[in-house]
């Protein structure tokens, strides 16, 4: 029998990764690649030193109350762990950790993307090309808004938003507006250029794209319903790489329909990889399947951030990245 330190990666990994870590450790891999059941994650647990989840495994007390766990760390690979229960995970001594910093750019790059492709047109202009209804240029053809010199509102400033806040000021002339319960001190908001809000009301009065960059938490949890959508200067542009669950999507969905919104762009949503039929009936929303951190260049970098919390933990070190 094999002496070697199991672990059970939940879902395929970059092929590189794998194979770094099938040189380390012995590595069970869920080759159909679809999310794991409760009741296989509870035998993961049961059989192997460390399990490595993605955010499609709901980690919840159910899950983690096994009697007598094999494993002792949980290798989230991503950033958000809003899908594990962190206290189940301490009752049952099981140490956490996450993915941060590595996936903060191009988060930031498909935020920037989804704001221009919103205010473009862009996911309308080519569909409209692909059914072969373009006639030709116009004026008046799909008019949208401009980006350059608006104003951006943050909901959250932690990584990404700073990213996000980096792109949208410095390459875009944008006026950059913040919230945070940690906010900046005066002098970093300066050498950022960016301004506090003083609360989500002031935020959302001002800006004319609101993007969210906050964890789920119950307070956060569907923050942006329909009064604030009603707080949103009309012709206002939601974005969101969050996480699905911050938004009331059936009030967006209503928001969009009266045009009290231009436009949404969406990476992620409440029930994933379910996406309400009323926001995919609006032209006017670009729907993306939750590629915040998809690049080949990312998602390596994810593996090997797990691979030095795995490496770090099972050598009798302190985990660089623990949450829990
Ligand atoms: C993250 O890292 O949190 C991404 O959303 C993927 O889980």
């Amino acid at each position: 029998m094999s002496s070697r330190t199991r672990i059970v990666l939940s879902r395929r990994w970059p092929g590189r990764i794998e194979a770094l870590l099938e040189e380390d450790y012995e590595v069970w891999r869920n080759d159909h690649d679809q999310p794991m059941s409760a009741a296989a994650m509870r035998q993961a647990l049961r059989r192997a030193d460390g399990f490595c989840p993605t955010v499609t495994d709901r980690m919840d007390a159910g899950v983690l109350r096994v009697p007598s766990p094999r494993t002792r760390i949980l290798a989230n690979f991503g950033v958000g762990f809003e899908h594990i229960d962190l206290d189940a995970a301490r009752r049952s001594g099981i140490v956490v950790t996450n993915t941060p910093d590595v996936l903060t750019d191009c988060t930031a790059d498909l935020t920037m993307a989804l704001i221009l492709a919103t205010a473009r047109g862009v996911a309308s202009g080519d569909r409209m090309l692909r059914a072969g209804d373009w006639a030709g240029w116009r004026p008046t053809h799909i008019p949208g808004v401009r980006v350059s010199g608006k104003t951006l509102g943050l909901v959250g400033f932690g990584r990404i938003g700073r990213a996000v806040a980096r792109r949208a000021g410095l390459g875009f002339g944008m006026r950059v507006r913040v919230l945070d319960p940690r906010p900046p001190a005066d002098e970093e908001a300066r050498d950022l250029g960016v301004e506090v809000c003083a609360d989500l009301d002031d935020l959302l009065e001002t800006s004319d794209f609101v993007s969210l960059h906050c964890p789920v938490t119950p307070k956060t949890e569907r923050m942006i319903g329909q009064s604030q959508f009603r707080r949103m200067r009309p012709g206002a542009i939601l974005i969101n790489t969050a996480r699905g669950a911050l938004v009331d999507e059936r009030a967006l969905a209503g928001a969009l329909r009266s045009k009290r919104l231009a436009a949404a762009g969406l990476d992620v949503y409440a029930r994933e990889p379910e996406v309400p039929a009323e926001l995919r009936e609006i032209g006017r929303v670009v729907l993306l399947p939750h590629l915040g951190s998809a690049t080949q260049e990312t998602r390596e970098a994810m593996g090997m951030r797990v691979k030095e919390n795995l490496d770090r933990f099972f050598a009798g070190e302190e985990p660089p990245d623990r949450v829990a």
